[in-house]
């Protein structure tokens, strides 16, 4: 595996790829690997013959009081896990390659409506963050496809938006949640948790589950089934941000005619905020 942390190594790189007619997969990423992001990589494969991942942790999507500073960074072990996983090339760009102005003065994208919602009443600024730096990533690394985890919907919605807006040449694809084995989410922020708060973070995924089963036997009151989602989490001693029923396109409340749904969940556990969802047709 080839490494750098320069835009133009990369852009050299990938043109020559594609002179010879290799089609390059793009999987972005703030390290500190996981099973989940090695997946990644996996699903990349049924989409072309080059595979890029960036290691970087991006300022812009993180508010003043979250954990930018203290978010895990691995790059060693990153590395590693990348190379074994068949990755071609690894990009970790510190923050002056990637916001040479600063990241305070920076252009950025804003895509309105979808990003205001859920986790955007909660974090501010955090998918204009996101979709800035996915943006100017797909602007280094002009990929064919770009993979990107389900278990972030919200994000994977903002992104394939602002794509199709600026007319972006990336198909966005998205993959699959892994699971720890008592239905966990896998994600960098697990290791926030206590092992007590451990024990009780697979409650996200089950009262998901069971809040689609009520509406697949056929229940509609979706306001019903938000609020006992939430008093379960909130009784076991989460402090929950949402539980919603949503439109899976628009990630607005269902209208009648609504087929495909997704219930989404943030949820805190002291340092941890955990989210995932669960998505299904009618
Ligand atoms: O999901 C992530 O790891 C990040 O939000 C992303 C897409 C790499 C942008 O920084």
């Amino acid at each position: 595996m080839l490494t750098t942390t320069t835009i133009a190594e990369v852009r050299r790189l990938v043109a020559a790829w594609r002179a010879r007619g290799e089609r390059v997969v793009f999987v972005p990423t703030m390290g500190n690997l996981h099973a989940g992001h090695v997946s990644l990589l996996g699903a990349a494969k049924q989409h072309g013959e080059r595979f890029v991942a960036s290691i970087f942790v991006n300022p812009m999507q993180f508010g003043p009081n979250e954990d930018f500073n203290h978010y895990p960074r691995t790059p060693q072990r990153d590395t590693d896990m990348l190379a074994a996983a068949g990755c071609d090339l690894m990009f970790m760009p510190d923050v002056a390659e990637i916001y040479p102005h600063g990241a305070e003065l920076a252009a950025r994208i804003e895509v309105p409506g979808i990003s205001a919602v859920l986790c955007g009443e909660f974090r501010p600024g955090h998918f204009q963050g996101v979709a800035t730096v996915v943006a100017k990533l797909f602007n280094i690394v002009a990929p064919d496809v770009a993979i990107f985890g389900l278990k972030d919907f919200q994000q994977l919605a903002v992104i394939q938006r602002m794509t199709d807006d600026l007319c972006l040449p990336v198909r966005i694809v998205g993959a699959p949640t892994v699971r720890e084995a008592d239905g966990l989410a896998m994600s960098s922020r697990n290791q926030y948790l206590s092992a007590d708060e451990r024990q009780m973070a697979p409650a996200i995924y089950r009262e998901l589950k069971r809040a689609s089963e009520r509406i697949q036997a056929g229940s509609r009151d979706f306001g019903r089934i938000e609020a006992d989602g939430a008093q379960v989490l909130d009784e076991l001693g989460f402090r929950v941000d949402y539980f919603a029923v949503r439109d899976q396109l628009t990630l607005y409340a269902p209208g009648h005619d609504t087929r495909a749904l997704a219930i989404l969940t943030a949820a805190r556990l002291s340092r941890a905020r955990l989210i995932d969802n669960i998505t299904f047709e009618l």
